[in-house]
C-alpha cells in the first residue's frame, strides 16, 4: 500500500531545525530498494500503526501514556471499557502536563524574545483548578497588544482533566488486507495485489453520478469486474470498491474502498522551477481548538514544535460554525456576503463562487478537495454542494459510496469506521496519494476532517499517533521541500462538557492553526519568517489565511500592492508584520466573536446579575413570542445563574445560566445600561450549550429551537 511504503524511516533529526537536503540518486533508489523490501515485513497493516506509536513513544515525555496505546482495540466497542484505563492515569497525566510546561519554558526562551515576550510560561502556574486564571492574577496572555488582551488557557487544568478521557487508536479491521494497492512511483500506476491467492477480488467503479439537486449527492457503481493478480488501475478509474472470497465461494469477505489520483495528461503547465511556486496544502480538522489541540494530541504537538512549523496563538474565528469561517479563507467573504454572492443553498451557486482554489488552477496547479462525513460536510450540509466537480481531484463520491457500501461502526454518532478503516484515513490516504503524484508540479489541496473532532473533545486523542506518522509520510515523501501547510481548524469545541466550563467562551472561539514553509521560502524571504514568528501573539484571522493563500500566488509582489481581503481591508498576509493597534474590527472580527479583552468574574448573587438574567429569559420569550409557529413553546423563566463575567472594561456582560422547564443551558452576552437598568442584546446568538435533542420537536422555525420547549 500507498501509505505503507513510504512510512518506513523514522526521522531522528526531530531536534534539529534542519531541512533535509534532497538525497542523492543512489540513496533514493536504496531508500526504495528497502521500502519494497519492507513491505512485505508490514503485511499485517493494523499492526503498523501500533508498533509506530510505541517507537515514537520511547522519543517523547508522554511514553507511559503512549505505550497503552500500543494495546490494539479491536472492537469499537471495547472503548467504554478502556475509557476506565485512562482515568486510572489520570496521575500520570498530571505529570505529562507538568512536563510539558517546563517544555514550553524551554521553547519561550529559544524562541525570539520580542514575540514571546506576552507569554511568561512559569512553572509554578502550570496546575491550575480553572483553565481561565482570574483576571487579579493573570500573568499569561495568548496576545497582549494595547488593543487585545487574550487570556492565556491552561489545557492542563484540573477541571478539564477531569472531564478529558483520552482515547486509543481504534482499528477498524485487525484481519489482515487480502488486497494491497501499490503504486509504481516511475510510472505512476497502481496496481492492485491480492496477498492470498486462494481468493478471487473485483471491483466496482465508483463515478459521480447526480444531476440537479441530487448532483453532489449521488454516485454510481459500475458492476463488479474481477481483476487478475496486480491487476494495473485504468487512469479513468478515481475509485472503487472491492470485493474479495474465496475460490468457489460467493461469500464477500473483505470489502474496501480505494482512491486512485492519476496524473493529469498532459501536464498543463509544465512545472517550470518548482522553486517559484510552492504547493500549498490545507490540513484541516473541525472544532478543534489550539487547547485542545495541545491535550489531545501531545505528540503531534511536540512533533510540530520541533519542527519548522509556526503556531498563530491569538487566531480569532471570525463566525460561529465551519461554513462562514472556512468562507473566509477560501473567498475572503463576510458572512452574509458568502450567502448572497456563493448561495449555497441553491444548485449550482457554490460553482459560481470565487473559491481560491479557481485562482490556483488558472495559475496552472492541481487542485484537489476532500472532507469527510458526507451528511455533514461543509458545502452539503443544509446546502446543495457542487453540480461539478470543483476541484480536479474531488473526496465527495467516494466518501458518499464508502458510507453507503461499507459497513460502518458509530462512535459518538459518528460514522468513524467506514468498512477497515476510519472515515479520516480515506481523507488523509487521499491527500497523500494526491500530493506523491504531483510532487513535481504545483498543487493547491484542502483535505478537511470531521469524523474524530466534531461530536466529542477527547476523540482527536485517537488520531494523534497517526497524524504525526501522516506528517512524517509527506515529509519523507518529500511533499515539504516545496509545499507551505497549513494545519488548522475552523473553531473550537462549541457545546458539550468542554464548552460549558468558564473557560468554553474562549474554547470555542480559537481553532487551532500551524505553518510550515520549505526551507527555499525560509531563505530566500527570511523577513516573512520574521513577521510569522512575530505574529504568534498577535491577533489574526481567517481573513489573513486568505490574504497568505493570495500572497503564496504572488511571493515577489511587494506588501503594499497584494490584494486585500473584501469581507477585511484591513487583514493581509500573516507573511507581514500584523500591527500591534489591531483590534478585533481591524481583523474582521465582530465584537461577539472576539477573545480580545480580559473577563472579570462578577458575583452571580449580585443584584445586577440577577437582573440581566432575568431581562435575558424575558427576552428569549419575546423573541419567541414575536416568531410564527411557536405557539406550543412554553414560558420560560430563570433557573439558575451558572456564571456572570465583565468583558474587559467594558459594560458587556457574558452570562450563562440555566433555564426552566427543560434545563436548556445558555450563554449570552449583554449589554448592561447602567443608568436604564436595561440590556440590549442579540437573542439569535445566545449559544445553546447543551443537547436540545427532542425538546422543541413542535416547532419547525430554525432559529427556536434552541429555546422553544413543547
Ligand atoms: C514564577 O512565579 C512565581 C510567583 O509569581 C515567582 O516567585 C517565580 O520566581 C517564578 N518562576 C520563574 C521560573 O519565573
Ligand atoms: C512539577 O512541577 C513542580 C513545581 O513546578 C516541581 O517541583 C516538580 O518536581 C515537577 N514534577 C515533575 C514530575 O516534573
Ligand atoms: C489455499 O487453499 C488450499 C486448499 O484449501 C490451502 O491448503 C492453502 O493453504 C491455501 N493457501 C493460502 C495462501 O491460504
Ligand atoms: C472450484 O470448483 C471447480 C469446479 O467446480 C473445481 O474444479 C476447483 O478445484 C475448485 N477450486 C477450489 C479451490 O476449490
Ligand atoms: C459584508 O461585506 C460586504 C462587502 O463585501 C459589505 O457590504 C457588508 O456590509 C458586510 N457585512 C457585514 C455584516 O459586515
Ligand atoms: C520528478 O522529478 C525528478 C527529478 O527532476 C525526476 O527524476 C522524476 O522522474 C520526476 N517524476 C515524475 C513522476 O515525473
Ligand atoms: C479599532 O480600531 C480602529 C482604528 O483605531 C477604531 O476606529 C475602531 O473604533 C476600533 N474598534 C473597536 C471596537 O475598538
Ligand atoms: C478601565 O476603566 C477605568 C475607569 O473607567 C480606567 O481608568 C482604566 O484605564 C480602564 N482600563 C483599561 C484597560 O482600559
Amino acid at each position: 500500500m500507498l501509505k505503507t511504503k513510504y512510512q518506513l524511516i523514522p526521522t531522528d533529526d526531530e531536534h534539529s531545525l534542519k531541512e533535509k537536503t534532497s538525497a542523492p540518486w543512489i540513496l533514493q533508489f536504496g531508500l526504495i530498494f528497502v521500502g519494497l523490501v519492507t513491505l512485505a515485513l508490514y503485511t499485517w497493516s493494523p499492526g503498523v500503526v501500533q508498533l509506530e506509536a510505541s517507537t515514537l513513544g520511547t522519543q517523547t515525555a508522554v511514553k507511559g501514556f503512549i505505550n497503552l496505546e500500543a494495546i490494539p482495540v479491536t472492537s469499537v466497542f471495547q472503548q467504554s471499557t478502556t475509557d476506565n484505563e485512562y482515568s486510572k492515569t489520570a496521575n500520570k497525566y498530571l505529570k505529562t502536563a507538568n512536563e510539558s510546561s517546563a517544555t514550553s519554558n524551554e521553547y519561550s526562551t529559544a524562541d525570539n524574545g520580542q514575540s514571546t515576550k506576552n507569554i511568561v510560561y512559569n512553572e509554578s502556574t502550570a496546575r491550575t483548578n480553572e483553565a481561565l486564571q482570574p483576571e487579579t492574577k493573570r500573568i499569561k496572555f495568548f496576545v497582549n497588544t494595547p488593543q487585545c488582551q487574550m487570556p492565556y488557557l491552561n489545557p492542563f487544568s484540573t477541571n478539564i482533566l477531569n472531564i478529558y478521557q483520552r482515547k486509543r487508536y481504534v482499528v477498524c479491521d485487525k484481519d489482515p488486507d487480502m488486497l494491497k494497492v501499490i503504486y509504481n512511483e516511475k510510472d505512476q500506476t497502481y496496481k492492485l495485489h491480492r496477498s492470498d491467492t486462494n481468493s478471487t477480488c473485483c471491483y466496482k467503479q465508483i463515478l459521480r453520478a447526480g444531476v440537479r439537486t441530487t448532483a453532489d449527492s449521488k454516485y454510481k457503481l459500475l458492476s463488479c469486474v474481477t481483476f487478475p493478480q496486480d491487476f494495473v488501475v485504468p487512469p479513468d478509474v478515481e475509485a472503487v470498491i472491492t470485493e474479495c472470497r474465496r475460490h468457489n465461494s460467493s461469500k464477500v469477505l473483505q470489502k474496501d474502498g480505494f482512491s486512485f489520483v492519476h496524473p493529469q495528461k498532459p501536464d498543463p503547465i509544465p512545472s517550470s522551477s518548482p522553486e517559484e511556486r510552492p504547493s500549498v496544502l490545507l490540513w484541516g480538522i473541525d472544532s478543534l481548538s489550539r487547547m485542545n489541540f495541545e491535550l489531545t494530541m501531545p505528540l503531534t504537538y511536540k512533533y510540530f514544535r520541533a519542527q519548522p512549523w509556526y503556531e498563530l496563538q491569538g487566531y480569532n474565528k471570525m463566525g460561529d460554525n465551519t461554513f462562514p469561517n472556512l468562507m473566509a479563507i477560501l473567498t475572503g467573504f463576510n458572512q452574509t456576503r458568502s450567502y448572497s454572492k456563493c448561495r449555497p443553498t441553491a444548485v449550482g451557486g457554490l460553482d459560481a463562487c470565487p473559491m481560491i482554489w479557481k485562482r490556483f488552477k488558472a495559475e496552472g496547479y492541481a487542485t484537489a478537495y476532500a472532507e469527510d462525513w458526507a451528511s455533514i460536510s461543509t458545502f452539503d450540509y443544509l446546502k446543495k454542494g457542487f453540480r461539478t466537480r470543483p476541484t480536479d481531484v474531488y473526496g465527495r463520491p467516494l466518501v458518499l459510496a464508502l458510507e453507503k457500501e461499507l459497513q460502518k461502526k458509530y462512535i459518538k454518532d459518528i460514522p468513524y469506521c467506514l468498512g477497515r478503516k476510519s472515515s479520516a484515513e480515506y481523507i488523509y490516504d487521499l491527500a497523500e496519494q494526491f500530493t506523491e503524484v504531483h510532487k513535481n508540479r504545483s498543487f493547491f489541496g484542502m483535505f478537511w476532517t470531521n469524523s474524530f473532532s466534531h461530536n466529542d473533545f477527547s476523540l482527536p486523542s485517537a488520531m494523534d499517533a497517526r497524524m504525526v506518522k501522516y506528517m512524517r509520510t509527506l515529509d519523507h515523501n518529500g511533499i515539504m521541500q516545496n509545499t507551505i501547510i497549513i494545519f488548522f481548524s475552523d473553531h473550537g469545541t462549541r457545546f458539550g462538557l468542554l464548552r460549558k466550563l468558564d473557560s468554553g467562551f474562549l474554547e470555542e472561539r480559537l481553532p487551532v492553526i500551524y505553518i510550515r514553509l520549505p526551507k527555499w521560502i525560509r531563505d530566500k524571504y527570511p523577513e516573512f519568517l520574521d513577521n510569522l514568528k512575530a505574529n504568534k501573539n498577535r491577533l489574526t484571522s481567517p481573513y489573513d489565511i486568505h490574504a497568505t493563500l493570495k500572497h503564496i500566488l504572488e511571493l515577489d509582489t511587494p506588501a503594499e500592492q497584494l490584494p486585500r481581503p473584501e469581507g477585511c481591508p484591513t487583514c493581509h498576509s500573516v507573511f507581514q508584520a500584523v500591527s500591534l493597534s489591531r483590534n478585533c474590527s481591524l481583523a474582521g472580527i465582530d465584537d461577539h466573536w472576539c477573545s480580545c479583552g480580559g473577563f472579570t468574574e462578577v458575583s452571580s448573587t449580585d443584584q445586577m446579575a440577577k437582573t440581566i438574567a432575568e431581562q435575558l429569559v424575558e427576552a428569549i420569550n419575546q423573541f419567541l413570542i414575536s416568531l410564527k409557529g411557536t405557539q406550543k413553546c412554553r414560558h420560560l423563566k430563570l433557573d439558575k445563574i451558572m456564571s456572570v463575567h465583565r468583558k474587559g472594561n467594558s459594560s458587556v456582560y457574558l452570562i450563562q445560566l440555566s433555564i426552566s422547564p427543560g434545563g436548556g443551558f445558555l450563554e449570552a452576552s449583554a449589554e448592561w445600561n447602567p443608568k436604564t437598568q436595561k440590556i440590549s442584546t442579540s437573542v439569535p446568538s445566545i449559544s445553546r450549550l447543551d443537547y436540545y435533542g427532542t425538546q422543541s420537536r413542535c416547532v419547525q422555525v430554525k432559529e427556536a429551537k434552541k429555546f422553544c420547549v413543547c
